[in-house]
């Protein structure tokens, strides 16, 4: 029998939180830069979870001798993984036990000894500094080569010792090490050719030989496999860790990014050397220029370059440029004091619906053209009878007497007042076209952004309407929950852009199509085009008329900053030739620091494009791990949206990619979405088609997978689960594991009731697992049992509230999930909805164990974990107190510990708990929580003789105290906000607090018995 994964058992969740949050606000060299794809998961979270599926847990009685061996010569030199002395982020004093598992946990992710001190303190620290150099999800690790060298060994020992079981830690490591090395040799022959371009047969040669040491290390290696492979970033991370990484997805623009994202710069960003000769035969003297600019280094005879995809991107891309330029160039004039515009602002106007006035009334929420704290200009309107103009003016203005005139859509005409409603300007957009006006230009001087209203030489050239030789064609889709372009008329992908935005776009394109036909056929150019290709998207999606300007950042902004296109009144026109941010180049920068970034990997992916699903696409259990982030019902209509790109890709790339490129639109159909315009109009039908879909596909990869497949999973609500599980448990796998991990900027506790996309849940999975029928009441013993275990293992490596809570959550249902079928005594079957909702329940009750004492406490500490302070329907109340509880659920409202609102519940905070009383919470038999609520209050107010008051006569001035538990705790389990100041408050000066609240003058009271500990 084989040892559980590292994944099944344990998971540094705090850690690689901290860092996916971190991962979010990443941008140069980040995935995400390459090109926009929607839901991408943070790299760190999907590195550690790689790892952690690939991994033996080292304390499994089955784990192999070699790999226990590989951990103790790895990761027991010095004190870089040395499980820590006290866990940082929890309130009580938790030592770590220094064991071979948690010095793995902390090879993946370990706080920084800054960070350690800093969270003690209630500090923040540095995002850069969060995590341990050693970490291996720390972003600066993505190219440390010592360190993936370790984290590739660690999994080829794992592997490797698990098929021949006889081979030692050194004997293994042996053929690591010549497997390499092979690579390495394989690499320095290859890239010290000169002309390797010119692929004669010794380059050929060179190359098979790099290919064959490749494919020799990785056939070594486990294959991983993920079949919603979206942006790339899962097989990034098993490619990276040196796995035989595939991935799959049905569409073809994520295929195309994909392949860009985790193939190409694998392959091609590598070191080439050209003769003098050759290079200026290919490149002639622009190439010279872009040696001279510090791109490689030029002697007598050679010139060697480190990147030669990224210096060929750049390269062709300003060929494209230039070429451009000096076609449309003139089309894009200079301010009158001689500076380039970044932009051209234009607003759409409506006539006004007085049929006396009939003024086109610009529609201008606003006047700002930026409004930030140092710098403020706006459009001040000179108006005479209907005829409306402009001055642009610095400072403010006075936008409560002077609002604009586009309140929602409805406008309010300046020149007579008369109102036009919303609905009369919709039927003017559907039927005539809203016209849009120039109204100012934004320029880049030495002085920053300038703003100028263009003068009469500036319009005519910007008013022309132009002969266009390509309009996108293709409908977009409704977006399901509204607020799209529909109502407004905008239906057609090519209505997006001005007649000018097109004609620009098209010489673009244009001259993309031209480089396209005049380079060699083959996978290197098709490789380099593909580049090309997105970076025109980038330039495409800038240059919209549904682009905005942020006038608070003084930046452009595409449309897509959310899943739909929103109508807008006004929009910056990029001038693609300006050099500056939202420019042509400034896109080509983005694309190259990706390219750079990722070029010492020698690891590629292989990607297809197709539905999921399709059980041949693999031999039977032939993927070591499948691990994945699938859709999630109609939370984001990929297809639909991604068309916007895939008709231009399909005009670009079509010829080089003929099948992906087939289709008109992206395909719909096979997509695992609950869209119901693509259903007829049927939400039943539609929700069944992606429940059905995600099966199938889970069922595949059942078939294909041998030890783990590890489900990233964005949605927590229960019905989020039941359709997972329901999901998983149909396919024959049983869960293992389930960890939280955090991936938005608060890491407070989020709770498992409350679909949070901020949090997402990585669930362990182990294929063929499920046997028989189980009896309902052994069933349950089963779980209660064990899921007490977890508590218990889990609470001493710092897991609390909702983590805990959705960590033993994985756990009961592994229970259940080892039978095909649960029955009660009357022979019916549980349903899965059912057993949901008692693993929820045993996990629950699990936790209260350990918190003894007075039922409200409970309850308050209870709820807490569970819900947080956020908003729950009704009915949770009385589900809960039914819960191992013993207080009634009208008590709890009239204790004020919950407050009702409609049929809406939240726990109250100190002040709403405690209300007008002035008694509640002084004497010894009140509840704790309502003493430590009145402490709170008091510490808040600043009334320091009342607390110190208080807490002697509730006997806190122990340091022991069941109260000074009860304020820790809550410090783990409060979301940030005044209860949570007050409480890091108490906390902080506790020292203080006990020892003068011991001199207060009173007689010391009896002390109450309360335990907050764990069992
Ligand atoms: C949540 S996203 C994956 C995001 C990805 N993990 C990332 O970080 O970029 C889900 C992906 O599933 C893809 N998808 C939807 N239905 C599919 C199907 N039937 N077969 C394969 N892929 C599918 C979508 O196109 C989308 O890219």
């Amino acid at each position: 029998m084989k040892a559980k994964r590292l994944i099944e058992v344990a998971m540094p969740i705090k850690e690689i939180s901290a860092e996916s949050v971190r991962d979010k606000s990443i941008r140069q060299g980040h995935i995400s830069t390459l090109h926009l794809w929607w839901a991408r998961r943070p790299l760190p979270a999907c590195r550690g979870v790689v790892f952690a599926s690939l991994v033996q847990d080292p304390l499994d009685d089955n784990c192999t001798p070699a790999f226990k061996e590989a951990i103790k010569e790895l990761l027991y030199k010095g004190n870089m993984y040395k499980p820590y002395a006290d866990i940082p982020y929890t309130t009580a004093i938790d030592p770590m036990e220094d064991n071979p598992r948690n010095r793995l946990m902390m090879f993946i992710g370990k706080f920084s000894d800054e960070c350690q001190n800093n969270m003690r303190l209630g500090k923040n620290t540095a995002p850069a500094n969060l995590l341990s150099t050693g970490s291996l999800v720390k972003w600066e690790n993505k190219n440390n080569q010592e360190l993936l060298r370790n984290a590739r060994l660690l999994i080829w020992i794992s592997y490797n010792s698990e098929q021949s079981p006889e081979s030692s830690y050194n004997a293994l490591k042996y053929s690591f090490d010549y497997a390499v090395k092979a690579i390495e040799d394989a690499q320095n022959k290859l890239y010290s050719l000169i002309d390797r371009h010119l692929a004669n047969d010794k380059v050929v040669s060179a190359e098979n030989e790099l290919r064959r040491a490749i494919d020799y290390f990785q056939g070594q290696m486990p294959t991983v496999f993920d079949p919603f492979a979206g942006g790339g970033a899962i097989p990034i991370e098993a490619a990276r860790l040196g796995c035989k990484s595939y991935g799959n997805d049905i569409n073809p623009v994520a295929h195309i990014i994909e392949r860009a994202s985790a193939e190409f710069p694998q392959k091609y960003a590598k070191p080439v050397r050209y003769s003098v000769q050759e290079f200026k035969r290919v490149y002639g003297t622009k190439g010279l220029d872009i040696i001279h600019s510090g791109q490689g280094i030029f002697s007598d005879s050679i010139v060697e370059i480190g990147n030669r995809l990224a210096f060929d991107i750049e390269f062709y891309a300003k060929a494209i440029i230039d070429k451009t330029e000096s076609e449309v160039g003139q089309l894009y004039p200079k301010d009158a004091d001689g500076n380039k515009a970044v932009a051209y602002y234009w607003v759409r106007t409506a006539t006004c619906s007085n049929p006396s006035c009939r003024a086109k009334v610009p529609m201008l929420k606003t006047f700002y053209l930026v409004n930030t704290p140092k710098k403020s200009v706006y459009l001040h309107p000179v108006i005479e009878n209907n005829q409306i103009e402009f001055e642009v003016r610095y400072g403010h203005y006075d936008e409560k007497n002077n609002p604009g005139w586009n309140n929602r859509g409805t406008i309010t005409c300046p020149c007579c007042g008369s109102v036009t409603d919303i609905e009369a300007v919709k039927n003017e957009s559907i039927t005539t076209g809203l016209k849009a006006r120039l109204v100012a230009m934004i320029a880049d001087s030495n002085k920053g952004k300038t703003y100028s209203i263009p003068n009469q030489s500036v319009r005519k050239i910007l008013e022309k309407e132009r002969e266009l030789s390509f309009i996108p064609s293709g409908k977009m889709t409704r977006n399901s929950n509204g607020g799209d372009t529909f109502p407004w008329g905008f239906t057609e992908w090519g209505q997006l852009f001005s007649n000018r935005q097109l004609y620009t776009l098209n010489k673009f394109v244009e001259n993309y199509e031209e480089l396209r036909d005049s380079l060699p056929d083959n996978e290197y150019y098709k490789a380099l085009m593909t580049y090309l290709a997105l970076w025109m998207d980038r330039i495409i999606l800038i240059n919209t008329s549904f682009s905005r300007y942020n006038v608070r950042r003084e930046t452009l902004e595409h449309m897509y900053s959310r899943q739909a296109i929103a109508m807008t009144s006004d929009y910056p026109e990029c001038n693609p030739f300006s050099g500056s941010a939202g420019s042509a180049l400034n896109q080509l920068s983005w694309l190259l620091d990706y390219v750079n970034n990722e070029q010492n990997n020698p690891f590629p992916a292989y990607f297809n494009n197709a539905s999921s699903g399709e059980r041949t696409q693999f031999p039977e259990k032939s993927i070591a791990a499948s691990i994945t982030d699938p859709p999630y019902y109609d939370a984001i209509a990929y297809a639909d949206i991604s068309d916007f790109f895939y008709v231009w890709l399909k005009r670009m790339l079509g010829p080089l990619y003929p099948l992906n490129f087939s289709t008109p639109l992206t395909p719909k159909t096979e997509e695992c979405t609950a869209l119901k315009h693509h259903h007829n109009g049927n939400e039943v039908v539609a929700n069944q088609h992606f429940e059905n879909k995600l099966t199938q596909i889970f069922d595949a990869i059942e078939y294909q997978t041998t030890d783990i497949v590890s489900i990233m999973f964005a949605h927590q609500s229960t019905q989020a689960w039941t359709t997972l599980c329901n999901s998983i448990l149909d396919a024959r796998m049983n869960i293992t594991g389930s960890w939280p991990i955090d991936t938005e900027m608060s890491s407070r506790t989020v709770a498992l009731s409350g679909g949070a996309l901020e949090s997402s849940v990585t669930v362990a999975c182990r294929p063929s697992e499920r046997r028989g029928f189980g009896d309902y009441k052994d069933v349950k013993k089963a779980i209660l049992s064990k899921v007490e275990d977890e508590v218990n293992s889990l609470y001493a490596l710092g897991f609390r509230g909702a983590d805990l809570l959705t960590a033993c959550f994985g756990q009961a249902v592994s229970e259940f999930g080892k039978y095909k079928i649960v029955e009660k005594a009357d022979g019916s079957e549980v349903t899965v909805a059912e057993l949901l909702d008692m693993a929820r329940t045993s996990a629950f009750n699990a936790l209260l164990k350990g918190v003894q004492g007075d039922e409200y406490t409970r309850f308050y500490l209870g709820w807490l974990q569970m819900n947080g302070m956020g908003e729950t329907d009704f009915d949770d109340a009385t589900k809960f107190t039914r819960v191992g509880m013993q207080v009634d659920v009208s008590e709890i409202f009239s204790q004020k510990l919950l407050i009702r609102d409609g049929n809406k519940q939240h726990l109250a905070c100190a002040s709403e708990h405690l209300g007008s009383s002035v008694s509640q919470g002084t004497r010894l038999e009140d509840p704790l929580i309502d003493q430590v609520h009145r402490a709170m209050l008091a510490f808040e107010k600043g009334d320091r003789h009342v607390l110190l008051t208080l807490l002697h006569g509730v006997g806190a001035d122990d340091q022991n105290s069941p109260f000074w538990r009860l304020v820790a705790s809550l410090k783990e389990l409060l979301p940030d906000g005044k209860d949570l100041k007050a409480v890091e408050g108490l906390l902080g000066n506790s020292d203080n607090l006990r020892q003068e609240s011991r001199e207060v003058d009173q007689h010391k009271p009896e002390q109450m018995t309360f335990d907050f500990g764990i069992e």
